[in-house]
C-alpha cells in the first residue's frame, strides 16, 4: 500500500495536564502512534507539564506505561516505545504561581510551530494563557488547543474567548470537539458534498425527519462529579450532537476551508428554534445494588439528566417542517452513534394492494462498525405475486476498504491537525457562543419548572417520555442495536 502519510514539520509540543487522565489514554498514544508511522521525526520535541514533581525519566516511564496499556493492540512495540519516549522532556509548572514557567520556556526552540495542549481542568486555561504570555512563550507560530468543555454558558463561553484573544488570533486557537475527528463525520461531508446523487434529496420536500442518536453502554462512574454538575445537555448535546446536526443540516461551503465550513455550521446553529418544553425529554438511570446515577454522583437527591432526547427545528427554507430528533443516554442498551435520515414515502403507489412500500432510511453509523446503510424496497422473491419487501444496500468501511487499516482515533488527526494550521475540524468562538445562546435557555427552563428527570432502567432505551416524543408525531426511533 503507498503510504498515506503526510509529514509534518518538527514541532514543539506543551502538554499540560501530561500526567492526567485524557493524556494517558488518548494524547500520548496518538502521538505515539504518528510517529511509529513517519508522520513525524525524531526532531520533534514533546514536553509534558503538570504540577506533579516529576523528572524526564520518571515522565518517559509513564508514557511508556500508558501506550503499553491504551495503545491500539498489536502496534505497539518496545522498540518504536523507546524510541518515541527520547522525544519526551517535562517541566513541573504552577498554573496559579510562577514556579516553572521561565524553565518551560528555556525548552522551546524559536524556529518551529508550539503547541500548547490544555489538557486540564477549564478553571485553568485563562491562567495558563496568561502565564505563556507573560512569560513570552507566544509567538506568532503558536498554537493553543483546548479540550470540552469551553464553558458552561454563554457568558463564561464569552469570557473565555476574550481571556483567550488577550493573548492569541483566532486563527490560533484550537476548540476540540473529538467527534469532528471521527472519520465518519467527515464522511458526512465526503457523502454530502463529494456525490451528486443525495445533495439534489437533501431537504424537506423530500426528507421527512432526521434522527440523531448517541446512545452509551457506560454510566458516569468515576466522572459523577464533573457530570452532575453538566448533564447530558452540557456534555454532549451543546457540542458533540450539536456539531452532528450542524454537518447533517448545513448548506454546503464553497470551499473546504475552515471557516467556509465553520460559517455555515453557525448559520445552523443561528438557525434553530427555541425547543418547547413539551418537546424534550430527560431522563435519569436507576440502579439496583447502589449502581444508580444518584449513586454514580455522589449527589442523593440529583436531578441531573444521564439522557436527553428533543425534537429540534432548523427553521431555514431548507428544512422547515422537518424535525430532527436528537437522543444521547448513559447506560442504555449498546453503545451506538449513528445518524438516520428518514427519506418520504413515495408521492404514490402503483402496487396496488401491496404492503411494503416505505421511504428510504439511509443510516450513517459513527461507530461503532463504522459504514453507511440504505433501507430499500424491492420486490419479495419467489411466486406469490407483486409483494414488496425491505432490503439493505450496506457498507461497512472495514469491509469496503479493508486496506485503509482500523479507524485513526480522532485525537490522531485533530492534533496533526494542530500542527498542519488546519482549523476545519475545530470549533470556532463564535460557533461555541452560538451553541451556549442556544443551550441556554433550555437548561435555564429546567432549573425554574425544577422538574426531576424520568428514571429510566439501564441496558433499555431511556425513559418512556422519549417514546411518547416520537410517537405523539406517528414516528419511532430507531432500536438502538439488536
Ligand atoms: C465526552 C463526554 O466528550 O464524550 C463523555 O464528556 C462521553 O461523557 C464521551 O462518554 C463519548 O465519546 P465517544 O468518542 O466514546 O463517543
Amino acid at each position: 500500500m503507498v503510504s498515506r502519510v503526510i509529514p509534518v514539520q518538527p514541532f514543539d509540543l506543551v502538554l499540560f495536564g501530561a500526567t492526567g487522565d485524557l493524556a494517558r489514554r488518548k494524547i500520548l498514544p496518538s502521538l505515539f502512534h504518528r510517529f511509529q508511522i513517519g508522520q513525524f521525526s525524531e526532531d520533534t520535541r514533546i514536553i509534558g507539564s503538570s504540577r506533579a514533581d516529576l523528572d524526564r525519566p520518571e515522565f518517559q516511564e509513564l508514557t511508556a506505561a500508558a501506550i503499553r496499556e491504551f495503545g491500539q493492540p498489536g502496534e505497539t512495540n518496545e522498540a518504536d516505545i523507546a524510541a518515541f519516549i527520547k522525544l519526551l522532556d517535562y517541566v513541573a509548572v504552577d498554573a496559579r504561581g510562577d514556579g516553572g514557567w521561565a524553565e518551560l520556556g528555556q525548552h522551546l526552540r524559536g524556529d518551529v510551530t508550539r503547541a500548547f495542549y490544555l489538557s486540564v481542568a477549564p478553571s485553568l486555561f485563562t491562567d495558563i494563557a496568561d502565564r505563556l504570555s507573560a512569560s513570552g512563550m507566544v509567538t506568532a507560530e503558536s498554537r493553543i488547543v483546548l479540550e470540552k468543555p469551553f464553558g458552561h454558558d454563554l457568558a463564561s463561553a464569552r469570557e473565555l474567548n476574550q481571556a483567550l484573544r488577550a493573548h492569541f488570533q483566532e486563527d490560533q486557537i484550537y476548540r476540540i470537539d473529538h467527534y469532528l475527528g471521527k472519520e465518519t463525520v467527515q464522511n458526512l461531508m465526503a457523502l454530502r458534498f463529494a456525490n451528486s446523487l443525495f445533495e439534489p434529496l437533501w431537504n424537506s420536500s423530500h426528507i421527512d425527519h432526521v434522527q440523531i442518536t448517541v446512545a452509551e453502554s457506560i454510566g458516569v462512574e468515576g466522572r459523577g462529579e464533573y457530570y452532575d454538575r453538566s448533564g447530558a445537555m452540557r456534555d454532549m448535546v451543546q457540542n458533540h450532537l450539536m456539531q452532528l446536526l450542524c454537518l447533517t443540516a448545513m448548506e454546503p461551503p464553497a470551499r473546504f476551508t475552515p471557516n467556509a465550513v465553520r460559517d455555515e455550521k453557525v448559520k445552523v446553529i443561528e438557525a434553530l428554534d427555541p425547543v418547547a418544553p413539551d418537546d424534550i425529554a430527560r431522563g435519569q438511570y436507576r440502579g439496583r445494588n447502589g449502581d444508580s446515577y444518584r449513586e454514580h454522583a455522589g449527589n442523593p437527591g440529583s436531578t441531573t439528566e444521564s439522557f436527553i432526547a428533543m425534537k429540534v427545528q432548523v427553521a431555514n427554507w431548507r428544512w422547515a417542517g422537518t424535525p430532527f430528533y436528537l437522543r444521547t443516554g448513559k447506560c442504555l442498551r449498546e453503545r451506538v452513534s449513528e445518524i438516520a435520515v428518514y427519506f418520504r414515502d413515495p408521492p404514490h403507489n402503483i402496487f396496488e394492494g401491496a404492503a411494503g412500500v416505505h421511504g428510504n432510511v439511509l443510516v450513517i453509523r459513527l461507530q461503532p462498525d463504522e459504514g453507511i446503510t440504505l433501507r430499500t424496497t424491492i420486490k419479495d422473491p419467489g411466486p406469490g405475486g407483486m409483494r414488496l419487501t425491505g432490503a439493505n444496500l450496506d457498507m461497512t468501511f472495514a469491509d469496503s476498504l479493508p486496506d485503509a487499516g482500523r479507524p485513526q482515533d480522532a485525537y490522531e488527526r485533530l492534533i496533526m491537525d494542530v500542527i498542519r494550521g488546519n482549523q476545519t475540524l475545530f470549533m470556532r468562538g463564535d460557533e461555541v457562543e452560538a451553541a451556549w445562546a442556544w443551550a441556554d435557555p433550555i437548561i435555564a427552563s429546567w432549573a425554574e419548572s425544577e422538574t426531576a428527570p424520568q428514571r429510566y432502567d439501564q441496558g433499555g432505551s431511556g425513559p418512556e417520555d422519549s417514546l411518547l416524543l416520537m410517537h405523539r408525531d406517528g414516528r419511532r426511533w430507531r432500536s438502538i442495536g439488536d
